[in-house]
């Protein structure tokens, strides 16, 4: 085609594209083409802007690593993962509520059993989680996979430390026969997302900062139900409302109680100060049930464990 010009070239662009393989990649990049060059004619973007803008996704390009995932940040800075999570996790009131998953997560995190030490040398105050996993109906969901991740006391991930080799502050365990579950860990504060690289300077120039409220993440795997990514936020902190990455749900929300030094649900004693933290978790029922080798269990998994930390 020759003689392109503003009227022409979005449809003659869209029409190059007519042979694109599948429908839903189709459907896709249609849209990318037409939103790109609407905002182009929205704001009469110049050639200066548009390098601007190739020169920062560059920058966001060389900065992401296997450890360091700015991508994921500008996503979740411009708010698109949480839409995307909202998009993708309409689901019926009462069941808990998704958000998003963050750059965090490390595959084949350690096995715990229940009442063990999710820290593993994480510092921070002493955090003994309970808690329960069950249906809409309130049945108990027993061996549910339960996965844990949190930052330390200094707003750190483990995998944000040079050379870190041992996997603190994250584990996975199964839920109880009666749907409860506890472990030990450390009490979660606010930390600024990674800001030092092109998606901090981004917020700069937003007047924005780059806090999110303290929480823990959890994932939630159970045959029969779809499975929950989310966090429990700590009731209080001064970035609820302000949450750098748009992530807050109320119903998410839940107090962390303060304990002065003593004895602690475990049973041992504390020396220093700690907290408690009891959250039940409600999933939805899958719409269609596919059984996964990794919803079976394991012989050497607890189902076993007695007992429940919840200090009322
Ligand atoms: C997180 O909570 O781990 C997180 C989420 C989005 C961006 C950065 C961090
Ligand atoms: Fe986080």
């Amino acid at each position: 085609m020759r003689n392109v010009d503003e009227d022409t070239i979005t449809q003659i662009v869209l029409a190059s594209q007519a042979g694109t393989q599948g429908p839903r990649f189709k459907q896709i990049m249609t849209s990318v083409v037409q939103h790109l060059h609407a905002l182009a004619r929205d704001v009469e973007l110049t050639e200066d802007e548009l390098y601007q803008g190739i020169q920062f996704l560059t920058d966001v390009g060389h900065i992401t690593d296997d450890k360091r995932q700015e991508f994921i940040l500008l996503s979740d800075t411009l708010g698109l993962s949480m839409l995307v999570t909202a998009l993708n996790s309409r689901k019926p009131a009462g069941c808990t509520e998704s958000t998003v998953f963050g750059p965090f997560f490390v595959a084949n995190a350690p096995r715990y059993e229940n009442g063990d030490d999710v820290a593993n040398g994480a510092k921070g105050e002493p955090c003994f989680v309970s808690g329960r996993v069950t249906g809409l109906a309130g049945e108990p969901v027993p061996n549910a996979r339960i996965e844990v991740w949190q930052a330390d006391s200094a707003g750190f991930y483990d995998v944000q430390y040079d050379g870190a080799t041992a996997d603190q502050g994250r584990g996975t365990l199964r839920s109880l026969e009666d749907g409860s579950f506890h472990f030990r860990s450390i009490t979660a504060v606010a930390y600024p997302i990674p800001y030092d690289g092109p998606v901090g300077r981004m917020l700069e120039a937003l007047g924005r900062h780059p806090w999110r409220p303290a929480h823990l993440h959890f994932m939630i795997e159970a045959p029969g139900y779809e499975r929950l990514i989310t966090h429990v936020f700590r009731a209080g902190d001064q970035y609820l409302d302000s949450d750098a990455v748009f992530g807050v749900r109320s119903s998410l929300i839940a107090d962390w109680r303060h304990h002065e030094p003593g004895k602690a649900p475990d049973g041992t004693n504390i020396d220093t100060p700690f907290s408690t933290l009891d959250f039940t978790f409600v999933l939805n029922r899958a719409a269609i049930v596919a059984p996964r080798q990794s919803d079976q269990g394991g012989a050497s998994e607890s189902r076993a464990a007695a007992g429940n930390w919840r200090m009322d």
